[in-house]
């Protein structure tokens, strides 16, 4: 029997209306736009306002959108992997919340927090499902309101991060298309370097918590860079190296969009010129969970079948990880 592949078969995205620009920022802290594009790629951000908006109101259209593109309904979806690290709430996951309001009423899921890892860590374990033949429409989702944990007085982090969310469907295929490897990593000694203090078990809401500004993101930007930097070229490099991908067998490589240094060090590591690597930080900036599947989104025109595509993020936690997969449509 030939081997059966998780293959996307469909990607939609959604990014809030409302944009938040380099300029808007100066007027907020101490910065400006010549450094933020310097250092980081970024010009402007999405940011969902409303009163009562969360992560799966953004996930609603987006995948709405992908059930209609492919042609499907919501209640043939058979499992929801939420990539999240702002759920809607704790409890319950996000990915219940997301079935629910969709009405995929034949799906179980669950959410996934490996921070800007995530959507690379639920394409490889949703494709597990799909490989193991059990499975036949995995939704994997990732996406994320940064602004809900983001201190706007902290520049070390209000000027990187904005809302948005993505979602790919992973269906079966025999053809050798689909997600051919993975590589995913965890060091949870880089704690303490990119983090949201409390919320959690260790240091649960408190006047204390919310007056020491324990509920926003916390980032020792220099140190995490450092790792990313070294950790996403090589985890890019290694899964090429083990499925004897040259660089000119690689059509495009889709990072996760935290700092467009980082990107450019694993181009250049993976030997890839710049037309081969998707970037959007400019527009969106750092979505966490949301800037693969959105660069899939909106480069899916651009992909034939057949392409052979790396994805490489690294996050908070640390994690990090690749997949690499041959287009299927
Ligand atoms: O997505 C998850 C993983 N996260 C990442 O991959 C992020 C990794 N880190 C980074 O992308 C970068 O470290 C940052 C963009 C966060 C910061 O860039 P950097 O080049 O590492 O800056 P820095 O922290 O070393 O600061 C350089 C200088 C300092 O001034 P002095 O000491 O040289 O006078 C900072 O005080 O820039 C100053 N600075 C700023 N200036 C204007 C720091 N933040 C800002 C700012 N605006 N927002």
């Amino acid at each position: 029997m030939q081997k059966i592949h998780a293959a996307i078969t469909a990607v939609n995205g959604y990014v809030p209306e409302y944009v938040l620009t380099n300029k808007e920022l100066e007027t907020m802290v101490d910065t400006n736009d010549e450094w933020i594009t310097s250092r980081t790629g970024i010009k402007e951000r999405r940011i969902l306002k409303g009163e009562g908006l969360a992560t799966s109101d953004m996930a609603v259209p987006a995948v709405e959108g992908l059930l209609k593109k492919r042609g499907i309904s919501a209640e043939e979806i058979e499992l929801i992997i939420f990539c999240t690290t702002t759920p809607d709430m704790p409890f319950p996951a996000t990915a219940n919340i997301l079935a629910d309001k969709i009405g995929a009423k034949n799906a179980w899921g669950y959410d996934l927090q490996a921070a800007c890892s995530g959507f690379v860590f639920g394409l490889a374990t949703g494709a597990s499902f799909i490989e193991s033949g059990r499975y036949t429409k995995v939704l994997v989702v990732g996406g994320d309101k940064m602004s809900s944990i983001i201190n706007y007085q902290d520049r070390a982090t209000c000027i990187i991060f904005g809302d948005g969310c993505g979602c790919a469907l992973l269906e079966p295929n025999t053809e050798g298309y689909g997600i051919i490897d993975s590589i995913c990593k965890t060091d949870g000694s880089g704690r303490n370097f990119l983090n949201m203090k409390a919320g959690g078990s260790l240091r649960p809401a408190s006047h204390e918590t919310v007056d020491a500004n324990e509920h926003y993101a916390y980032q020792e930007g220099q140190t995490v860079f450092k790792f990313a930097v070294t950790n996403m070229a090589e985890v890019a490099a290694d899964i090429m190296e083990r499925n004897q991908l040259q660089s000119e067998d690689v059509a495009w490589l889709v990072p996760h969009q935290a700092n467009k240094r980082i990107i450019d060090a694993t181009a250049n590591r993976m030997g890839l010129s710049s037309d081969k690597v998707i970037i959007n930080i400019e527009r969106y900036g750092n979505t966490t969970n949301g800037t693969i599947p959105l660069c899939l989104w909106e480069w899916e025109d651009k992909f034939k079948k057949g392409d052979n595509i790396v994805l490489a993020a690294f996050g908070g936690g640390f994690t990090w990880g690749s997949v690499y997969l041959k287009w299927a449509y």
